[in-house]
């Protein structure tokens, strides 16, 4: 088993808290292990650097910063995904070999995702990864593939409000999602480091706590909430139009929000689709009802809990 070199980008967002905080526990196991950053934020990262984390300091285009390391992780946020193909380049050319982009969701190389707006920088990344694997036969890339995370299977966007207690949906009661809890995602991501190289340059790992109808998951809601909601159920296609109204406007949220929604509730989309590679990993991923119930009870007024 080979001993991975690993640089993690955007450690101090949502998903990066729990990678980073899952790559030190698995510190040992790692040739290096940092994150990178700049001065300024700094000092985001004292406590994690206290327990042993490196900190690399340098900007993301540059080869300097990459120098040393074999693997990186990227987690950008919607906000800066599209730094990532200026962060590969950087990458490769200090000798970066495995890069992981900022996926930890739906397969996106499937149907009304390939064109949703939402997912646009995610497919430019995609296509540059593409092209430079084309260019470096000895350069690798993984996708981990998630579906939604469980501890945001409740945000308003997909049209829950659990103050309220109403459910609103573009769709029908039966459309299924795939959902993993935000710690099963960091223990694949992990793991999956020390999995061998696929014969292709691409690797991917569609790894799922479960699949689930939102009427059940709403059940499961007024379960433990001990409160029953408002169910809605509209046409799917009144998603389709509004975002479409949203993008005649120039309401780039709106058409965002809504074009999500249309997806959502679309029958012939399924996050990510079988087969799933769950077996290649000795882990238990928590079902989607336990993960709610640790929501319910982390949860302080209307923030997740990260910690
Ligand atoms: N499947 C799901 O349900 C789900 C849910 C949430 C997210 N995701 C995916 O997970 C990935 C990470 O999302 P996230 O929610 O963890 O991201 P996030 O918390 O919004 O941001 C992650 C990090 O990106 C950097 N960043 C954000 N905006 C920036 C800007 N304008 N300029 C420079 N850096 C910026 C920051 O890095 P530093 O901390 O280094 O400053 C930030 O901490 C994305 O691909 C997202 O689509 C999936």
């Amino acid at each position: 088993m080979s001993s991975p070199s690993v640089l993690l980008i955007g450690s101090g967002g949502y998903v990066g808290h729990f990678v980073s905080e899952q790559c030190l526990r698995n510190r040992s196991r790692l040739r290096r292990l940092a994150i990178l950053t700049t001065e300024e934020k700094r000092s985001k990262f004292s406590d994690i650097e206290a327990r042993g984390m490196e900190i690399v300091l340098g900007p993301f285009d540059s080869p300097e910063s990459f120098k040393g390391f074999d693997t990186v992780i990227c987690m950008l946020g919607n906000h800066a995904m599209k730094r990532q193909p200026a962060i590969i380049d950087a990458a490769v050319s200090a000798g970066v070999n495995e890069f992981y982009p900022s996926e930890f969701g739906s397969d996106i190389s499937q149907g009304g995702y390939l064109t949703n707006r939402y997912f646009r920088d995610k497919q430019v990344t995609r296509r540059h990864l593409v092209e430079m694997a084309k260019r470096v036969p000895e350069f690798n890339y993984t996708y981990l593939l998630t579906g939604g995370f469980a501890e945001f299977a409740l945000e308003p966007i997909f049209g829950t409000d659990i103050e309220k207690h109403t459910f609103t949906f573009y769709g029908t009661p039966d459309k299924q999602e795939p959902f993993t809890a935000i710690r099963d995602v960091s223990k694949y991501l992990v793991e999956s480091l020390f999995l061998p190289k696929s014969p292709t340059q691409e690797r991917q790992f569609r790894v799922i706590g479960g699949l689930y109808a939102w009427g059940d998951i709403i059940d499961m809601v007024e379960r433990i909430q001990e409160v029953k909601y408002t169910h809605t159920y509209l046409p799917q296609q009144a998603a389709v139009d509004a975002a479409a109204e949203c993008a005649k406007k120039g309401d780039v949220d709106g058409e965002l929000a809504f074009s999500l929604k249309a997806l959502m509730g679309d029958t012939k989309e399924i996050g990510v689709p079988k087969p799933w590679d769950n077996d290649k990993f000795d882990i238990e991923p928590e079902g989607l009802e336990d993960s709610l119930k640790r929501f319910f009870g982390e949860r302080k007024g209307s923030k997740i809990c990260l910690l």
